[in-house]
Order: C-alpha cells, then sequence, then structure tokens
C-alpha cells in the first residue's frame, strides 16, 4: 500500500507557483492578487480562510481579507461582490460558504463575475468545464485529478466510484475524471443508491465524499483499489492544540490494509485543495481561461 502524499505534491506545486510569481515580476508585472469575503466567526471558515491568506504569502502572491459580521445584509454583500468585480488590481476572489440563512448563496455566487471566480462555484464556469471548455474548476476536484496525475496512478478505463453528488465536489468530479484526459468510466453514488457495498467493491477508484466520518469500511474495498478520501468532518478532541481534529470519511485502518493508494486524512487531499485555489488564481493572473 502506497500512502498518498498530498502535503509533499502541494509543497511541490507551491514551489512551482512562487517561481513562476518571481518570473511575473522579473518581466514588470504585479504578483496576483487573491481576495476573500468572510462572514461571521464560524470556526471551520476562520480556519480556512487563514491557511488561504498564509497560503498566497507564502508563494508571494498579494491577498486582501474582507470581513463582515453575520448580521450583514445580502445587499451589503452583493454590492461588495460588485465592488470585486470591477476591480482591476484583484485576480480572482471568493466568498467562503456556508453564509448566514437570511443571505441566498446562489445569489452571492451568480453575482461574481466568472473571469474572477477562483473557486469555479458560478455556472458559467461549472457549464464549460461539463463541455470540456478552459474553465476554474473547484479546488478540490482539480487537487484530486492532479493527485492522481502527479502519482501516475493509471485511470483510464478504471471503474471509479465517487460517493456524493455536492455541488463542489462530487459531481464536479465525476466530470473530471470522465473526460478525454483522464477517461475513467463514472458512477456516482448517494444516499439513495441500492446496494453500496457491491457498488463501491467493483471501484477501481473509490472517491469518498459524504462528509460520514468512517463511511467507507473495509467491505466495501476491492483489493488493490485507489482509495482517496475527502472527509474533513471536524471532531473535539483534548490531545491537538488546537480543541479539534480532521476525520475523514474512510476508516482508515481497516481500508488501508486493502488498497493499492490511499490519502490520509489529514495530509492527502486538504493540501491538494488549498493549492488548487493558487493554481486558478495565477491562470487568472495569466488570463489562461478567459482569454
Ligand atoms: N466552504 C467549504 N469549502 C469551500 C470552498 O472551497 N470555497 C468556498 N468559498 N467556501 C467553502
Amino acid at each position: 500500500m502506497i500512502l498518498i502524499d498530498g502535503k509533499k505534491i502541494a509543497g511541490e506545486i507551491k514551489k512551482e507557483i512562487a517561481e513562476e510569481v518571481v518570473k511575473i515580476r522579473k518581466n514588470g508585472g504585479n504578483p496576483p492578487h487573491l481576495a476573500a469575503i468572510l462572514v461571521g466567526h464560524d470556526g471551520g471558515s476562520e480556519t480556512y480562510v487563514s491557511y488561504k491568506i498564509k497560503d498566497c504569502e507564502q508563494v508571494g502572491f498579494k491577498s486582501s481579507l474582507i470581513r463582515y459580521d453575520d448580521d450583514v445584509t445580502e445587499e451589503e454583500l452583493l454590492a461588495k461582490v460588485k465592488e470585486l468585480n470591477n476591480d482591476e488590481g484583484l485576480d480572482g476572489f471568493i466568498v467562503q460558504l456556508p453564509l448566514p440563512k437570511n443571505i441566498s448563496e446562489q445569489k452571492v455566487i451568480e453575482s461574481i463575475n466568472p473571469r474572477k471566480d477562483v473557486d469555479g462555484f458560478h455556472p458559467e464556469n461549472v457549464g464549460r468545464m461539463v463541455i470540456g471548455l478552459p474553465s476554474f474548476v473547484s479546488a478540490t476536484p482539480f487537487g484530486i485529478v492532479e493527485l492522481l496525475k502527479r502519482y501516475k496512478i493509471e485511470t483510464s478505463g478504471k471503474n471509479c466510484v465517487i460517493v456524493g453528488r455536492s455541488n463542489i465536489v462530487g459531481r464536479p468530479l465525476s466530470v473530471l475524471m470522465s473526460q478525454k484526459a483522464v477517461n475513467a468510466t463514472v458512477t456516482v453514488a448517494h444516499s439513495r443508491t441500492a446496494n453500496l457495498v457491491e457498488v463501491c467493491r467493483n471501484a477501481d477508484i473509490l472517491i469518498a465524499a459524504i462528509g460520514v466520518p468512517g463511511f467507507v469500511k473495509g467491505n466495501m474495498v476491492k483489493e488493490g483499489a485507489v482509495v482517496i478520501d475527502v472527509g474533513t468532518t471536524r471532531i473535539k478532541s483534548d490531545k491537538t492544540k488546537s480543541g479539534w481534529k480532521l476525520k475523514g470519511d474512510v476508516l482508515f485502518d481497516e481500508v488501508a490494509e486493502k488498497c493499492s493508494y490511499i490519502t490520509p486524512v489529514p495530509g492527502g487531499v486538504g493540501p491538494m485543495t488549498r493549492v488548487s485555489l493558487l493554481q486558478n488564481t495565477l491562470l487568472s493572473a495569466k488570463n489562461e481561461i478567459y482569454k
């Protein structure tokens, strides 16, 4: 069994990005600039946004953090999005989700200029991805495909089962995995899938993205399968400094014995998600998606 080291690969990609930034600056250009809007004080969102800002610093990007309390109105937020859409000094921005219940996430996402939508959540980017046009692809699917590529894991003609159909992970990943560059045969399994254990056991590549800790057990995995764990459920812990730890969707000890490759949690998909946002921001700065 080979443990897929997402942290190491993400570190390599960060180095490549930092080198590109140096080149851009040498040629008289500005460093890529990413902004993040954070509403409220949700612990998970605070952590993820602080990572995004730190990642920018590490590769030499400029970053901006715009904060609102959770009583911000939808109108105020939409006005800020409009301002960022028109800010020529900004290559991309994200609105960290979830948003408070009184604000329509869909409305906010649709108000973002697709050319600056480095999260790849706008329907225009999703649609472009589906038909194989250049697009910003959401960070986790982008990172998973990159991880498989860099580990030279054979995907062509393989059965790929994705458990979970979220707009951020499962659904876009199912499109990427079936595209010509990857050529997998894809099944999207979900809460109404019949015979889930057998469906999963048929997978050469099994991707768990449901957000239920330890959901994928040893009996759901074929000998020699590649297992990718997207789960990042925060569990309270008195053993860590932060007071919590991350739990994956895969029961690691049981599953690791059976598979050829597996991603750990943490240190697998998570670092790749983070670096993909940097990759999208660089692509935007270089006008490589929308020319
Ligand atoms: N919340 C959880 N993941 C994400 C993400 O990738 N982008 C944004 N904007 N919010 C999130």
